[in-house]
């Protein structure tokens, strides 16, 4: 079994929001599989830069809906993405500097950044984005 199942709870019945959060977890389970496997400094900051840059896509694209639709909580939901890039960024700048990082605790951090976020924030759009015809 994977690290990190999907399931229906994370969905905000928006299907290309789903796609990429799919995409996202996906990526944390990558993630967390080669540091299991003992993969080098390398081939993991590969990986964490492909899953920084997709983060990137994925906020832009929810921005980029909220922002059309007039969503109302939009400053306060793109100051956390702001955050959580910068919590990621802060992971990579330990793995490049070669800072010994644990996968378990690094597949934790990146699964509890991503479910947090898609459970507490996400979700509060969902709601209104559907009411808008976005789905
Ligand atoms: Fe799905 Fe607000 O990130």
């Amino acid at each position: 079994m994977a690290f990190f199942q999907w399931n229906d709870q994370l969905s905000v019945k928006i299907a290309q929001i789903d796609m990429q959060h799919k995409k996202l977890v996906d990526m944390v389970n990558e993630m967390f599989e080669a540091m299991q496997a003992g993969k080098g400094k390398d081939v993991l900051g590969k990986i964490l830069a492909e899953l920084i840059q997709y983060t990137r896509t994925h906020f832009a694209t929810e921005e980029r809906l909220m922002q059309t639709h007039g969503y109302q909580d939009f400053a306060a939901h793109k100051k956390e993405h702001d955050d959580l890039a910068k919590q990621v960024l802060d992971l990579e700048s330990k793995f490049k500097a070669g800072e010994p990082v644990m996968s378990s605790s690094v597949g934790t951090f990146l699964k509890g950044w991503l479910v947090n976020h898609i459970k507490g924030t996400d979700m509060k759009y969902a709601p209104f984005l559907n009411s808008k015809g976005v789905r």
